[in-house]
């Protein structure tokens, strides 16, 4: 039988500070409680019929994911956002800089619509515009700018695409970095990695071979970064410090841990994991890898996986015949992911069918050009993932 070794803590602990941030969803939701609501989400996903698209990532509830019409990670939702031009209206079960990049590779006439405005990613918002620009200027001034490619992580906001977009830069995703980076460093020496350090690490060491020593962290908040003219001369790397607070949780103490107690089990864990935690699994992927290592492991093999919640569960729901442990102690939800709910997605398709428009999620014109370069030029890359 499939288990997953949680104590049952109850929710809402570690609430990230982004999910205060943005507009409540307006309107009356449906209550929760209500039991009719998968019964009204059905009736208005019928009554839009090929009028809407729904995309849903890996990590939304199973009472959500259940509507979508495409699931994926970062990068296939990307990709797909734009396999349905006859669609009006592109409902997103994810989070705000997903939403924004199917608005982006979308065409002008189609909306994207995010259930619950307050849905965005706290990594994100580690990186301000006006910081990176100011980095910019700092890597300017300590001669080496020119060197220097800049490579955002998908979850960022549109405008630190943009910047990509506009300074010679990319976007990269989970299950593609590593070919991203190959590519970034055809164009330059240097990579300046927003806003993950933790996949900009574990991609550069890991995959590029990479010494460890020539990562260094820009700190934001810290002039020049924290770090010296020298220190940037000798980077090869030059990692943001963001970072994910529901993978910085894992820890390589539980992959020990699990190792002396369950004889054979494999470590699978998402690249946005510490270094530390990476370096003890034994398969490192995006959600897709994830799911798709799952899926081909066979009967009575043992997995601790580490990435968010909902999918573990899932995955274990359905495959009864393996193992799936999850590597954390403790519950650990993405907060801003699980905000699309059932009365969020009711309400948004019922407003839809009433003829009102909700939560739009739109990029200004400008913004749009530029982060669609950077978007499309990871897009046009060769062989795309590592995976495929
Ligand atoms: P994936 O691209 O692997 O789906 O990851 C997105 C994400 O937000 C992980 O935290
Ligand atoms: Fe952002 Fe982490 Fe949630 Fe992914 S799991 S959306 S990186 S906060």
């Amino acid at each position: 039988m499939a288990t997953i070794d949680l104590p049952l803590l109850p929710l809402g602990r570690g609430i990230d500070l982004d999910s205060e941030r943005g507009v409540e969803c307006p309107g009356d939701l449906p209550p929760a409680s209500d039991p009719s609501l998968v019964a009204r989400a059905g009736a208005a996903k019928a009554a839009l019929g090929d009028r809407v698209f729904v995309l849903g990532h890996h990590y939304q509830r199973d009472e959500v994911i259940q509507f979508a019409d495409v699931t994926g990670d970062s990068f296939k939702l990307a990709r797909d956002a734009a396999a349905r031009p006859e669609a009006e209206f592109i409902v997103f079960c994810g989070v705000h800089f997903m939403a924004e990049s199917a608005d982006i590779l979308t065409s002008p006439a189609q909306r994207v619509v995010l259930p619950d405005l307050a849905a965005g990613c706290s990594m994100a918002d580690m990186a301000k515009l006006s910081q990176v620009e100011a980095a910019w200027e700092a890597l300017a001034a300590a001669g080496i700018q020119d060197q220097v490619v800049p490579v955002t992580y998908m979850n960022s906001s549109a405008d630190i695409k943009a910047f990509c977009g506009r300074n010679g830069g990319v976007v990269c995703t989970s299950s593609n970095a590593q070919t991203v980076l190959e590519w970034a460093f055809e164009q330059g020496s240097k990579v300046l990695f927003l806003p993950d350090q933790h996949l900009g690490r574990n991609t550069a060491v890991l995959k590029l071979g990479i010494p460890l020593e020539k990562c260094v962290v820009w700190s934001p908040r810290l002039p020049d970064g924290g770090l010296t003219a020298e220190q940037l001369a000798d980077a090869t790397m030059i990692l943001w410090q963001g970072h994910c607070s529901v993978h910085g949780r894992f820890s390589p103490d539980t992959i020990d841990e699990l190792r002396a107690t369950v004889p054979g089990i494999q470590v699978l864990v998402h690249p946005e994991c510490q270094h530390e935690v990476v370096l003890k699994a034994d398969l490192i992927g995006s959600t897709e890898f994830i799911i798709k290592t799952i899926e081909e492991a066979p009967a009575g093999s043992a997995w601790a996986i580490g990435t968010e919640l909902n999918l573990v569960q899932r995955l274990a729901k359905a495959h009864p015949d393996k193992r799936i442990v999850f590597l954390d102690r403790n519950v650990c939800y993405c907060s801003t992911m699980n905000r699309i709910d059932l009365p969020h997605f009711v309400w948004a398709l019922e407003s839809l069918v009433a003829g009102v428009v909700p939560n739009v999620i739109e990029v200004d014109p400008e913004t749009e050009r530029d982060a669609k370069i950077a978007l499309q030029r990871m897009l046009d890359l060769p062989g795309k993932t590592h995976r495929d």
